[in-house]
């Protein structure tokens, strides 16, 4: 394992996602891990991230420093490497303007970390303060134009410090730089694979569980249903599952998720069809954040009232992941969401929570739902939110409305799967804002409902832009869909994107 301590840098997760994709485990912790906690982890090698401080603030964070004594391989990037050179009587300075952007560096030591890159190469800089003498026993490795110190070693104690961020894409040797860390100074093996994950987290699942019962709340989405598949494997029929089918579903959401957890897997779960409670608690609202907020918290009085007629569950299982834990703030970093699966779970519930996806990103948890032999209809399911398709009908909800959504969103999915546009447009669906306008078909005036086409690509939903969905296909969709989806007349494609529009509608 590589422990990668974290300063607060935006390309944190990063440098740990970069390891991992070389087949090496590795985890990104808090700055304050104590010498102790580290070595009682035992990793290979350790990596101090940058961060957004100044060495010479106040309150800029620190490591214990006894780190610098257990003898494991360290590479400090950025702030990390002044870090180090602070620890070891070298001097940085303070400076007045960040250098940001792309940077050429040129060798000075073409071997540890730089072994077999070319003389010069571009780097990505992102750093106010710089070394500008290396502490004794280090040599200099590279330099720049504005940074004379890009890169400095003590061989001999296995300690390397680079100014500038070898995780970033744009750092052209950046791979092979961390690689050399990893492989040849830390001695690290490259056999972490996900079929190792698998056999490891079943383990730690059964030694954590013993005999006793387990709890999941399955929405069909990727974590859920990774999560559900992963301690089934574990430990069979200890597992139950509650879906709870609100009604604001896709299409035929709810049987597959039935067909592929009850029948595929074998597995126990329970379907609570809560389709007419959930309708009428939401008849006559129209405020977006009301609604929202109901079927949130119908969702909560439903499981509990489940959760309440099984006897003897110590756990829930929940498909936390390792963005949701590093976004919901380590010290370092801002609070960016507050993670609640599931639209929030009970508070007061007395169980153990269960989170074996809690190491992994997304695309990896995409890997092990794969291996687990779940569809790839689950495996790259689109985002979908919790309240469903009752945020895309616009203001009030009814059961027409509903259907309306659920038949258009359904033709809208099958062109661009037919189109084979599926893995390149983030979200797509349909919205139904609440107006009518006058059309004409056949001979007869029609006075129906527009139907809104909204798709986009993003990274992390945060962001993102309409996707440009050929014309030919926009052209088949918009006919489907009046011909189609009755009391629809009109289609319009949305082109804003976020911001300042959001995804949803709503
Ligand atoms: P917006 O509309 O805010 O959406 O740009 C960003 C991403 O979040 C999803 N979304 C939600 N997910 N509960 C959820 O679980 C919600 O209330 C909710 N609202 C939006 C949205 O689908 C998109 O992926």
């Amino acid at each position: 394992m590589v422990l990668v301590l974290d300063f607060g840098s935006q390309y944190n997760q990063l440098i740990t996602r970069r390891i991992r994709e070389f087949g090496v485990y590795s985890e990104l912790h808090s700055h304050r891990l104590t010498a102790e906690e580290i070595k009682e982890m035992n990793p290979k090698g350790i990596i101090l991230s940058g961060g957004p401080h100044s060495v010479y603030d106040e309150n800029s964070f620190r490591c214990d420093e006894r780190i610098f004594d257990l003898g494991i391989p360290i590479l400090g990037i950025c702030y990390g490497m002044q870090l180090m050179t602070l620890h070891f009587g070298g001097t940085v300075r303070k400076a007045k303007d960040r250098e940001y952007g792309k940077a050429e560096i040129n060798l000075v030591n073409e071997s540890g970390l730089f072994t077999g890159t070319p003389q010069s190469q571009s780097v990505w800089m992102s750093h106010g303060d710089k070394v500008i003498e290396p502490p004794a026993g280090f040599a200099i490795d590279a330099t720049s134009k504005s940074t004379p110190i890009a890169a400095m070693s003590n061989i001999e104690c296995n300690l390397y410090g680079v100014q500038f961020h070898p995780e970033v894409r744009n750092t052209e040797y950046g791979n092979q730089l961390l690689k050399q860390f990893v492989f040849d100074i830390c001695d690290s093996t490259g056999d972490w694979t996900m079929d190792n994950f698998i056999d490891q987290e079943i383990e730690k699942i059964r030694s954590k569980v013993g005999n006793k019962k387990v709890l999941c709340a399955l929405s069909g989405g990727v974590d859920s249903s990774v999560v559900a598949a992963l301690i089934h494997k574990a430990i069979g029929d200890q597992l139950t599952c509650i879906f709870v089918d609100h009604g604001l579903l896709r299409k035929d959401e709810g049987d597959m998720v039935m067909e592929t957890f009850q029948e595929g897997f074998n597995m126990n779960i329970i379907r609570v069809n809560a389709q007419e409670r959930f309708l009428s608690k939401l008849k006559g609202v129209s405020d977006p954040e009301q609604k929202r907020k109901i079927i949130g918290n119908e969702f909560i009085y439903v499981f509990d009232d489940e959760a309440d007629k099984l006897k003897d569950i110590d756990f829930l299982a929940q498909g936390t992941l390792y963005t949701d834990i590093v976004e919901s703030g380590t010290e370092t970093a801002q609070t960016i969401n507050s993670h609640h699966n599931v639209g929030g779970l009970p508070e007061n519930m007395q169980f153990e929570l269960l989170e074996p996806l809690s190491a992994l990103f997304k695309d990896e948890v995409r890997v092990l739902g794969t291996e687990l032999g779940l569809t790839e209809a689950v495996v790259w399911r689109q985002p979908f939110p919790g309240p469903g398709l009752g945020i895309r009908v616009l203001g009030e909800i009814t059961q027409e409305k509903i259907e309306i959504v659920r038949e258009s969103d359904a033709i809208l999915r099958e062109e661009i799967k037919n189109a084979g546009l599926e893995r390149d447009i983030w979200q797509y669906f349909t919205v139904l804002p609440d107006i009518r306008s006058v059309g004409v078909m056949g001979d007869a005036r029609t006075y129906d409902y527009t139907i809104g086409i909204r798709a986009v690509t993003s990274i992390d939903g945060m962001t993102s832009d309409w996707a440009r969905i050929p014309w030919e296909v926009l052209e088949r969709i918009s006919t489907r869909l009046v011909n189609e989806v009755d009391q629809i007349n009109r289609v319009v494609y949305d082109i804003t994107s976020k911001p300042p529009a959001t995804i949803e509608w709503e």
